[in-house]
């Protein structure tokens, strides 16, 4: 077991995005392995995320395990007229603790705003949910050198409105647009700069003590091969896994190789 994290006081949280992935029957199928193969399990928090669709069955399954449950998506209002909408309650029921917020993929194909996402961020805290932001550029962004501007607009956007207590305990998700479902993921050194970036951006915001209390995640091509790498940096705490958390061995490898 390594002994890497020793001076880090926040715990890692690795979480597996299974985006529009996995029937339910799929879903059960895979969630029983990951049960199986990490049951003893302590070290780090461990989160799936599957589509709504398969969220009750994984629930019952997960319910007596070390594994929590995520949902990709949360509406910023209740219970109502929203047709299409997923409101805090019906995954309150189901013991969902994790919200993804705020995904590269909704921000581009949904269009949704830090504005909205901040909204879905509130609804999530008055509801006892955990919202996982995520923030990161595109590679133009980061070729025209303004990286840090676009996160620290991100970060701030879509926290906005949120107390301090609610900033300690969200969880943010730096992914680089450019290393999500590429293969090319940021070194470690890149992954790091960016995150020692956002935890100065919220220590401005709402102060030090805040600042290093708040889990910020690494997504974007991690597996087991770089996990070890990127989770020993001082300010990643922990991964948002896409392609690699859809088969049981490869998420496996990544929970073992954090540990
Ligand atoms: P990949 O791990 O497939 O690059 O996806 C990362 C991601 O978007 C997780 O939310």
């Amino acid at each position: 077991m390594g002994l890497f994290r020793m001076d880090k006081a926040r715990r890692l949280i690795i979480a597996g995005n299974w985006k529009s992935n996995k029937t339910n029957t799929e879903a059960v199928a895979l969630v029983t392995d990951l049960i199986r193969d990490l049951s003893t399990v302590k070290e780090v928090d461990v989160v799936v995320c599957p589509a709504f669709t398969a969220l009750s069955d994984v629930s019952r399954l997960v319910l007596e395990s070390n594994i929590r449950l995520g949902a990709q998506n949360l509406s910023d209002a209740g219970y109502g007229a929203f047709t299409g909408e997923i409101a805090p309650g019906m995954l309150r029921e189901l013991s969902v603790r994790y919200v993804v917020l705020g995904h590269s993929e909704r921000r581009q194909y949904q269009n949704e705003s830090d504005a909205l996402v901040a909204k879905k961020a509130a609804n999530a805290h008055a509801n006892n949910l955990i919202p996982i932001v995520c923030v990161g550029e595109t590679l133009a962004e980061r070729e025209a050198g303004i990286t840090e501007r676009v996160v620290e607009t991100q970060v701030r956007g879509s926290l906005a409105g949120l107390t301090a207590e609610q900033v300690e305990a969200t969880v943010l998700a730096y992914e680089p647009v450019w290393a999500i479902g590429t293969g090319k993921t940021a070194s470690s050194a890149q992954a790091q700069e960016v995150h020692a970036f956002i935890r100065k951006v919220l220590a401005s915001m709402h102060g030090e003590a805040v600042a290093k209390r708040v889990r910020i995640q690494y997504g974007g091509s991690v597996k087991g091969s770089n996990a070890r790498e990127l989770l020993g940096q001082p300010d990643i705490d922990g991964a948002l896994v896409g392609g690699a958390s859809l088969e049981a061995k490869n998420f496996v490898e990544i929970i073992r190789n954090a540990i």
